[in-house]
Protein backbone atom coordinates (compact mmCIF):
# COMPACT_ATOMS: atom_id res chain seq x y z
CA UNK A 1 0.00 0.00 0.00
CA UNK A 2 2.93 2.46 0.95
CA UNK A 3 4.35 1.37 -2.18
CA UNK A 4 1.74 2.05 -4.66
CA UNK A 5 1.15 5.79 -2.74
CA UNK A 6 4.69 6.73 -3.52
CA UNK A 7 4.62 5.43 -6.82
CA UNK A 8 1.47 7.41 -7.62
CA UNK A 9 3.29 10.46 -6.06
CA UNK A 10 6.61 9.90 -8.00
CA UNK A 11 4.02 9.71 -11.12
CA UNK A 12 2.65 13.14 -9.90
CA UNK A 13 6.19 14.68 -9.68
CA UNK A 14 7.27 13.31 -12.70
CA UNK A 15 4.50 15.18 -14.81
CA UNK A 16 4.32 18.30 -12.76
CA UNK A 17 8.08 18.16 -13.75
CA UNK A 18 7.44 17.44 -17.51
CA UNK A 19 5.31 20.37 -18.08
CA UNK A 20 8.03 22.47 -16.91
CA UNK A 21 10.60 20.44 -18.59
CA UNK A 22 8.34 19.66 -22.17
CA UNK A 23 8.69 22.46 -25.16
CA UNK A 24 5.69 25.04 -24.50
CA UNK A 25 4.07 22.92 -27.84
CA UNK A 26 3.15 20.26 -25.48
CA UNK A 27 0.91 22.56 -23.37
CA UNK A 28 -0.45 25.39 -25.43
CA UNK A 29 -4.14 25.02 -26.77
CA UNK A 30 -2.53 26.32 -30.13
CA UNK A 31 0.51 24.23 -32.16
CA UNK A 32 2.37 23.99 -35.10
CA UNK A 33 -0.08 21.37 -36.22
CA UNK A 34 -2.75 24.94 -36.17
CA UNK A 35 -0.52 26.62 -38.50
CA UNK A 36 0.20 27.13 -41.77
CA UNK A 37 4.23 26.15 -41.02
CA UNK A 38 6.70 25.38 -38.54
CA UNK A 39 8.25 28.80 -38.94
CA UNK A 40 5.29 30.81 -38.47
CA UNK A 41 5.10 28.89 -34.93
CA UNK A 42 8.79 29.89 -33.80
CA UNK A 43 7.81 33.47 -34.79
CA UNK A 44 4.81 33.61 -33.38
CA UNK A 45 6.36 32.20 -30.09
CA UNK A 46 9.58 34.59 -30.34
CA UNK A 47 6.99 37.35 -30.79
CA UNK A 48 4.99 36.54 -27.39
CA UNK A 49 8.03 35.73 -25.10
CA UNK A 50 9.78 38.91 -25.82
CA UNK A 51 6.49 40.98 -24.53
CA UNK A 52 6.79 38.61 -21.75
CA UNK A 53 3.57 36.70 -22.05
CA UNK A 54 3.59 33.08 -21.21
CA UNK A 55 2.29 30.63 -24.52
CA UNK A 56 0.40 28.86 -22.55
CA UNK A 57 -1.61 31.85 -21.17
CA UNK A 58 -2.75 33.07 -24.82
CA UNK A 59 -4.77 31.61 -27.55
CA UNK A 60 -3.48 32.31 -31.31
CA UNK A 61 -6.36 32.75 -34.12
CA UNK A 62 -5.42 32.91 -37.66
CA UNK A 63 -7.38 34.88 -39.79
CA UNK A 64 -7.95 35.51 -43.24
CA UNK A 65 -6.68 31.66 -44.19
CA UNK A 66 -8.87 31.52 -47.11
CA UNK A 67 -6.03 34.51 -48.69
CA UNK A 68 -3.37 32.83 -50.40
CA UNK A 69 -0.32 31.53 -48.37
CA UNK A 70 1.58 33.89 -50.58
CA UNK A 71 -0.08 36.67 -48.79
CA UNK A 72 0.94 38.44 -45.49
CA UNK A 73 0.20 36.33 -42.75
CA UNK A 74 -1.94 37.58 -39.63
CA UNK A 75 -2.65 36.08 -36.43
CA UNK A 76 -4.64 37.72 -33.57
CA UNK A 77 -3.61 36.87 -29.98
CA UNK A 78 -6.21 36.58 -27.79
CA UNK A 79 -6.03 36.31 -24.03
CA UNK A 80 -8.61 34.00 -21.90
CA UNK A 81 -10.09 33.28 -25.28
CA UNK A 82 -11.85 36.01 -26.10
CA UNK A 83 -10.40 39.13 -25.57
CA UNK A 84 -7.95 40.23 -28.46
CA UNK A 85 -4.47 41.64 -27.00
CA UNK A 86 -2.61 41.97 -30.31
CA UNK A 87 -2.18 41.30 -34.00
CA UNK A 88 1.40 39.30 -35.17
CA UNK A 89 1.53 39.75 -38.54
CA UNK A 90 4.23 37.80 -40.61
CA UNK A 91 5.59 39.14 -43.98
CA UNK A 92 5.43 37.28 -47.06
CA UNK A 93 8.67 37.31 -49.23
CA UNK A 94 6.87 39.84 -51.83
CA UNK A 95 5.96 42.11 -49.10
CA UNK A 96 9.53 41.88 -47.80
CA UNK A 97 11.15 42.67 -51.37
CA UNK A 98 8.67 45.78 -51.44
CA UNK A 99 9.48 47.27 -48.49
CA UNK A 100 12.31 49.89 -48.10
CA UNK A 101 12.49 51.01 -44.29
CA UNK A 102 14.65 48.95 -42.45
CA UNK A 103 15.25 47.09 -39.74
CA UNK A 104 11.47 45.29 -40.66
CA UNK A 105 9.05 47.26 -38.53
CA UNK A 106 10.80 50.68 -37.91
CA UNK A 107 8.27 52.25 -40.11
CA UNK A 108 5.72 51.21 -38.02
CA UNK A 109 7.15 51.94 -34.83
CA UNK A 110 7.85 55.61 -36.53
CA UNK A 111 4.65 56.20 -37.00
CA UNK A 112 3.19 54.67 -34.35
CA UNK A 113 5.00 57.12 -32.11
CA UNK A 114 3.64 59.61 -33.71
CA UNK A 115 -0.06 58.09 -32.54
CA UNK A 116 -0.98 57.63 -36.29
CA UNK A 117 -0.45 53.93 -35.95
CA UNK A 118 -1.03 50.99 -33.61
CA UNK A 119 1.47 50.76 -30.81
CA UNK A 120 4.18 47.97 -32.23
CA UNK A 121 5.21 45.45 -29.16
CA UNK A 122 7.42 43.48 -31.04
CA UNK A 123 9.46 42.73 -33.76
CA UNK A 124 11.80 40.15 -35.91
CA UNK A 125 13.31 40.08 -38.88
CA UNK A 126 10.30 39.23 -40.76
CA UNK A 127 6.96 40.07 -38.50
CA UNK A 128 5.51 42.67 -36.01
CA UNK A 129 3.06 42.36 -33.22
CA UNK A 130 1.51 45.34 -32.14
CA UNK A 131 -1.64 46.30 -30.45
CA UNK A 132 -5.49 45.31 -31.22
CA UNK A 133 -7.38 48.03 -32.39
CA UNK A 134 -11.25 47.88 -33.46
CA UNK A 135 -13.06 50.01 -35.26
CA UNK A 136 -15.24 52.49 -33.02
CA UNK A 137 -17.87 53.69 -35.23
CA UNK A 138 -21.05 54.48 -33.52
CA UNK A 139 -23.26 54.78 -36.27
CA UNK A 140 -25.00 57.90 -35.97
CA UNK A 141 -25.51 60.47 -38.60
CA UNK A 142 -22.88 62.57 -39.87
CA UNK A 143 -20.26 60.08 -38.35
CA UNK A 144 -19.42 59.50 -42.16
CA UNK A 145 -18.65 63.37 -42.40
CA UNK A 146 -17.31 63.51 -38.90
CA UNK A 147 -14.75 59.84 -39.60
CA UNK A 148 -13.91 61.75 -43.25
CA UNK A 149 -12.87 64.83 -41.05
CA UNK A 150 -10.84 62.54 -38.80
CA UNK A 151 -9.20 60.67 -41.20
CA UNK A 152 -8.09 63.70 -43.64
CA UNK A 153 -6.57 65.14 -40.19
CA UNK A 154 -4.63 61.98 -39.57
CA UNK A 155 -3.41 62.14 -42.78
CA UNK A 156 -2.14 65.38 -43.10
CA UNK A 157 -0.39 64.70 -40.55
CA UNK A 158 1.26 61.13 -41.79
CA UNK A 159 2.25 63.98 -44.60
CA UNK A 160 3.91 65.90 -42.41
CA UNK A 161 5.97 63.79 -40.45
CA UNK A 162 9.60 64.45 -40.86
CA UNK A 163 11.66 61.01 -43.06
CA UNK A 164 12.34 58.19 -40.76
CA UNK A 165 16.75 58.85 -41.86
CA UNK A 166 17.73 62.47 -43.32
CA UNK A 167 19.16 59.84 -46.54
CA UNK A 168 15.49 59.11 -47.06
CA UNK A 169 15.15 62.33 -48.43
CA UNK A 170 16.28 60.75 -51.96
CA UNK A 171 14.51 57.81 -51.81
CA UNK A 172 13.41 56.96 -55.17
CA UNK A 173 9.42 57.13 -54.84
CA UNK A 174 7.80 54.42 -53.77
CA UNK A 175 5.18 54.54 -56.35
CA UNK A 176 7.76 53.79 -59.30
CA UNK A 177 10.18 51.45 -57.32
CA UNK A 178 7.19 49.09 -56.52
CA UNK A 179 5.91 48.97 -60.30
CA UNK A 180 10.07 48.58 -60.78
CA UNK A 181 10.51 45.97 -58.30
CA UNK A 182 7.43 43.80 -59.14
CA UNK A 183 7.70 44.08 -62.79
CA UNK A 184 11.61 42.97 -63.13
CA UNK A 185 11.31 40.03 -60.65
CA UNK A 186 8.29 39.11 -60.05
CA UNK A 187 5.38 39.43 -63.40
CA UNK A 188 6.75 36.69 -65.44
CA UNK A 189 7.51 37.24 -69.23
CA UNK A 190 4.46 35.24 -70.70
CA UNK A 191 1.79 36.92 -68.92
CA UNK A 192 -0.88 37.82 -70.59
CA UNK A 193 -4.68 39.62 -69.59
CA UNK A 194 -7.66 39.24 -72.12
CA UNK A 195 -11.16 40.34 -71.21
CA UNK A 196 -10.25 43.69 -70.25
CA UNK A 197 -12.73 46.33 -72.06
CA UNK A 198 -13.07 46.40 -75.79
CA UNK A 199 -11.44 42.94 -76.47
CA UNK A 200 -8.36 44.59 -75.44
CA UNK A 201 -5.31 42.24 -74.23
CA UNK A 202 -2.47 43.60 -72.21
CA UNK A 203 0.97 41.88 -71.76
CA UNK A 204 4.48 42.58 -69.28
CA UNK A 205 6.11 44.78 -71.95
CA UNK A 206 2.65 47.19 -72.42
CA UNK A 207 2.68 47.68 -68.34
CA UNK A 208 6.19 48.45 -68.37
CA UNK A 209 5.86 50.97 -71.39
CA UNK A 210 3.15 52.43 -69.72
CA UNK A 211 4.55 53.29 -66.53
CA UNK A 212 7.61 54.83 -68.32
CA UNK A 213 5.22 57.15 -69.92
CA UNK A 214 2.87 57.84 -67.06
CA UNK A 215 6.63 58.74 -65.44
CA UNK A 216 7.77 60.62 -67.88
CA UNK A 217 4.53 62.67 -68.48
CA UNK A 218 3.88 63.08 -64.12
CA UNK A 219 7.46 63.93 -63.88
CA UNK A 220 6.53 67.25 -66.04
CA UNK A 221 3.65 67.73 -63.53
CA UNK A 222 3.72 69.64 -60.22
CA UNK A 223 3.01 67.04 -57.95
CA UNK A 224 3.65 67.19 -54.03
CA UNK A 225 5.76 64.43 -52.85
CA UNK A 226 6.02 63.69 -49.05
CA UNK A 227 8.61 61.84 -47.40
CA UNK A 228 6.31 59.98 -46.37
CA UNK A 229 2.84 58.79 -47.33
CA UNK A 230 1.10 55.67 -46.59
CA UNK A 231 1.63 54.15 -49.99
CA UNK A 232 -1.79 51.70 -49.89
CA UNK A 233 -3.80 53.61 -48.01
CA UNK A 234 -7.34 51.92 -49.03
CA UNK A 235 -9.81 52.08 -46.46
CA UNK A 236 -9.86 48.96 -44.94
CA UNK A 237 -6.39 49.69 -43.87
CA UNK A 238 -7.96 52.97 -42.11
CA UNK A 239 -8.81 52.73 -38.50
CA UNK A 240 -11.16 54.69 -37.00
CA UNK A 241 -11.40 55.30 -33.19
CA UNK A 242 -13.99 57.45 -31.49
CA UNK A 243 -11.19 60.36 -30.95
CA UNK A 244 -8.76 59.33 -33.72
CA UNK A 245 -7.70 57.45 -37.34
CA UNK A 246 -5.08 55.24 -37.22
CA UNK A 247 -3.28 53.90 -40.39
CA UNK A 248 -2.40 49.80 -40.93
CA UNK A 249 -0.43 48.06 -43.47
CA UNK A 250 2.87 50.20 -44.12
CA UNK A 251 4.73 47.91 -45.64
CA UNK A 252 4.60 50.83 -48.52
CA UNK A 253 5.52 53.91 -47.17
CA UNK A 254 7.65 56.04 -47.89
CA UNK A 255 8.57 58.70 -50.26
CA UNK A 256 5.70 59.39 -52.57
CA UNK A 257 2.96 61.31 -54.02
CA UNK A 258 0.45 62.95 -51.50
CA UNK A 259 -1.86 62.79 -54.19
CA UNK A 260 -1.47 59.00 -54.43
CA UNK A 261 -2.83 58.00 -50.79
CA UNK A 262 -6.02 60.96 -51.07
CA UNK A 263 -6.79 58.90 -54.56
CA UNK A 264 -6.47 55.46 -53.25
CA UNK A 265 -8.49 56.14 -50.24
CA UNK A 266 -11.31 58.05 -52.54
CA UNK A 267 -12.01 56.02 -55.57
CA UNK A 268 -13.88 52.65 -55.74
CA UNK A 269 -14.58 49.59 -58.39
CA UNK A 270 -18.01 51.25 -58.42
CA UNK A 271 -16.68 54.78 -59.11
CA UNK A 272 -13.15 54.57 -60.60
CA UNK A 273 -12.78 57.59 -61.58
CA UNK A 274 -14.46 59.49 -59.03
CA UNK A 275 -17.30 61.43 -61.12
CA UNK A 276 -20.24 60.70 -58.74
CA UNK A 277 -18.94 61.16 -55.12
CA UNK A 278 -17.61 64.50 -56.16
CA UNK A 279 -19.08 66.32 -53.26
CA UNK A 280 -18.00 63.84 -50.70
CA UNK A 281 -14.76 63.91 -52.23
CA UNK A 282 -14.98 68.02 -52.05
CA UNK A 283 -15.42 67.56 -47.99
CA UNK A 284 -12.68 65.06 -47.77
CA UNK A 285 -10.37 67.08 -49.67
CA UNK A 286 -11.25 70.52 -47.97
CA UNK A 287 -10.76 68.94 -44.45
CA UNK A 288 -7.47 68.32 -45.62
CA UNK A 289 -6.41 71.12 -47.16
CA UNK A 290 -7.04 73.11 -43.99
CA UNK A 291 -4.42 71.00 -42.21
CA UNK A 292 -1.71 71.09 -44.73
CA UNK A 293 -0.99 74.93 -46.87
CA UNK A 294 -2.76 74.20 -49.99
CA UNK A 295 -5.46 74.91 -52.53
CA UNK A 296 -8.78 72.61 -52.74
CA UNK A 297 -7.90 73.30 -56.64
CA UNK A 298 -4.06 72.42 -56.33
CA UNK A 299 -5.40 69.27 -54.39
CA UNK A 300 -8.02 67.82 -56.95
CA UNK A 301 -5.41 68.92 -59.72
CA UNK A 302 -3.22 66.49 -58.24
CA UNK A 303 -5.98 63.42 -57.60
CA UNK A 304 -7.15 64.08 -61.01
CA UNK A 305 -3.51 63.39 -62.34
CA UNK A 306 -2.67 60.31 -60.07
CA UNK A 307 -5.85 58.40 -60.26
CA UNK A 308 -5.77 56.03 -62.73
CA UNK A 309 -1.77 55.31 -61.44
CA UNK A 310 -3.50 53.30 -58.32
CA UNK A 311 -5.40 51.17 -61.12
CA UNK A 312 -2.16 50.47 -63.16
CA UNK A 313 -0.16 50.06 -60.08
CA UNK A 314 -2.54 47.37 -58.13
CA UNK A 315 -3.51 45.45 -62.18
CA UNK A 316 0.52 44.90 -61.59
CA UNK A 317 0.55 43.77 -58.32
CA UNK A 318 -2.00 41.38 -59.00
CA UNK A 319 0.63 40.46 -62.41
CA UNK A 320 2.87 39.43 -60.14
CA UNK A 321 1.17 37.12 -57.44
CA UNK A 322 -0.23 35.07 -60.30
CA UNK A 323 3.33 33.97 -60.56
CA UNK A 324 3.67 34.01 -57.14
CA UNK A 325 0.93 31.85 -56.53
CA UNK A 326 0.24 29.94 -59.88
CA UNK A 327 -2.65 27.65 -58.17
CA UNK A 328 -4.65 30.58 -58.11
CA UNK A 329 -3.35 32.33 -61.28
CA UNK A 330 -7.58 32.51 -62.84
CA UNK A 331 -8.34 35.07 -59.39
CA UNK A 332 -5.45 36.95 -59.67
CA UNK A 333 -5.75 37.66 -63.89
CA UNK A 334 -9.13 38.39 -63.13
CA UNK A 335 -8.65 40.55 -60.89
CA UNK A 336 -5.56 42.54 -63.34
CA UNK A 337 -8.29 42.61 -65.55
CA UNK A 338 -10.44 44.69 -63.81
CA UNK A 339 -7.79 47.01 -62.45
CA UNK A 340 -6.72 47.34 -66.20
CA UNK A 341 -10.34 48.19 -67.22
CA UNK A 342 -10.63 50.87 -64.30
CA UNK A 343 -7.18 52.04 -65.42
CA UNK A 344 -7.81 52.77 -69.50
CA UNK A 345 -11.07 54.19 -68.43
CA UNK A 346 -9.38 56.74 -65.43
CA UNK A 347 -6.50 57.12 -68.23
CA UNK A 348 -8.70 57.87 -71.44
CA UNK A 349 -10.45 60.64 -69.06
CA UNK A 350 -7.37 62.72 -67.93
CA UNK A 351 -5.43 62.65 -71.44
C1 LIG B 1 15.27 35.95 -40.04
O1 LIG B 1 16.27 35.42 -39.20
C2 LIG B 1 16.27 33.99 -39.09
C3 LIG B 1 17.38 33.59 -38.15
O2 LIG B 1 17.29 34.31 -36.98
C4 LIG B 1 16.49 33.37 -40.46
O3 LIG B 1 16.39 31.97 -40.37
C5 LIG B 1 15.43 33.89 -41.44
O4 LIG B 1 15.70 33.40 -42.74
C6 LIG B 1 15.45 35.41 -41.46
N1 LIG B 1 14.34 35.86 -42.32
C7 LIG B 1 14.49 36.79 -43.26
C8 LIG B 1 13.28 37.11 -44.06
O5 LIG B 1 15.54 37.36 -43.47
C1 LIG C 1 -21.08 56.04 -60.75
O1 LIG C 1 -20.47 56.16 -62.01
C2 LIG C 1 -20.24 54.94 -62.70
C3 LIG C 1 -19.53 55.25 -63.96
O2 LIG C 1 -18.40 55.98 -63.69
C4 LIG C 1 -21.55 54.20 -62.88
O3 LIG C 1 -21.33 52.98 -63.53
C5 LIG C 1 -22.23 53.99 -61.55
O4 LIG C 1 -23.47 53.38 -61.70
C6 LIG C 1 -22.40 55.30 -60.81
N1 LIG C 1 -22.91 55.05 -59.48
C7 LIG C 1 -23.84 55.82 -58.92
C8 LIG C 1 -24.24 55.44 -57.52
O5 LIG C 1 -24.33 56.78 -59.46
Amino acid sequence: MVMVKITFMMRVLLMLSLLFILPDQAVTAWGPESLPSHHHYDILMSLIRSVGWNPRNVDVQHLDKEKSAFCNTVYRVNQNKDTTIAIAKIFSPLALARMTHRPVGSMDSYVASQGLAPRILAKTNESILMEFYEHNCDGTQNAEERDDSLCALSLAQLHSLLPLSPSQENDENMLWRSCRILLLHHVSESWACHGVAGGGSWNKEMLATEVRNQQARLSQKSLIEVPIAHGDCKPSNVIHQRERVVFIDLELCGRNYRAFDLAKLLRNDQDPALRNSSSRRARFLSAYAQHVDVSLHQLQTEVDEILSLTWLEAAIFFAAMESVDPPNSKNWNSLAASRLQNYEMCRNLTQ
